[in-house]
């Protein structure tokens, strides 16, 4: 797949290499393409342009801070118009943590997932903690739902799907309790979650 990747920092980067490692084309998305410290990123993509990276992508990863991605999601409807967009983002101190309800005002013909939001990126680089694969809840459009996990198992992860987007809010709950966990309970960021059920 064609994957443009918005934003190039722990996300965009970790899951750039990993999805390139697999077969997939990636682009990445910043504001300054020329800039030497994306070097060494050159060997997994290309580096251009966000909107040129956007409109060429078949998948569109959001990996920008909250307060860029939704100012990014408001300048680029036309190139995310059809896509699959993956919001990784967090807007911690916004009126909401992801910048789904702004992309289907946008680009409702976009096929939203919501993922690589709930854990830190050491986990997304490693997915494996104590020999035990890390779990992705995710939610998004029932359409994408097995290109999503796909993306997700590529990464090393193991899929969970929550449910469509009403279930979003439920799961950014587990963004705060990680938070909570990592932050204000001293577990290390190579914490996650794993779902138990017979
Ligand atoms: N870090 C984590 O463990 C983690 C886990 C889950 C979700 N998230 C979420 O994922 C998103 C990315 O996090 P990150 O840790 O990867 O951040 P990061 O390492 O700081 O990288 C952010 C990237 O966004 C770019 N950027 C910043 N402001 C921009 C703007 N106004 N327009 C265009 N590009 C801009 C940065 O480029 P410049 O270098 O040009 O500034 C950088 O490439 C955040 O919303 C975060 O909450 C993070």
């Amino acid at each position: 797949m064609n994957i443009g990747i918005i934003g190039a920092g722990q996300i965009g980067g970790t899951l750039g290499r990993k999805w390139a490692s697999v077969g997939h084309i990636i682009r990445f998305g910043v504001r300054n393409p020329g800039d030497a410290r994306y070097e060494a990123l050159r060997t997994t993509g290309e580096v251009r342009e966000a909107g040129q990276a956007a409109a060429l992508g078949e998948v569109v990863l959001l990996a920008l801070p909250g307060a860029a991605a939704a100012d990014f999601v408001s300048g680029h409807a036309h190139a995310l118009a059809g896509k699959i967009v993956i919001d990784a983002t967090n807007n911690v101190r916004g009126a909401e943590m992801n910048v789904l309800t702004m992309l289907a005002e946008v680009a409702p013909s976009a096929r939203p997932v919501r993922a690589f939001s709930t854990l830190g990126w050491e986990n997304f680089a490693d997915p494996q903690i104590g020999g035990q694969q890390i779990d992705l809840f995710f939610c998004g459009d029932p359409a994408v739902r097995s290109t999503a996990e796909q993306l997700i198992a590529e990464v090393g992860l193991r899929p969970v799907y929550i449910g469509n987007l009403d279930t979003a809010a439920a799961l950014d709950g587990f963004t705060r309790v990680w938070f909570a966990l990592v932050f204000g309970q001293g577990y290390g960021r190579r914490t996650a979650f794993k779902l138990l059920s017979e």
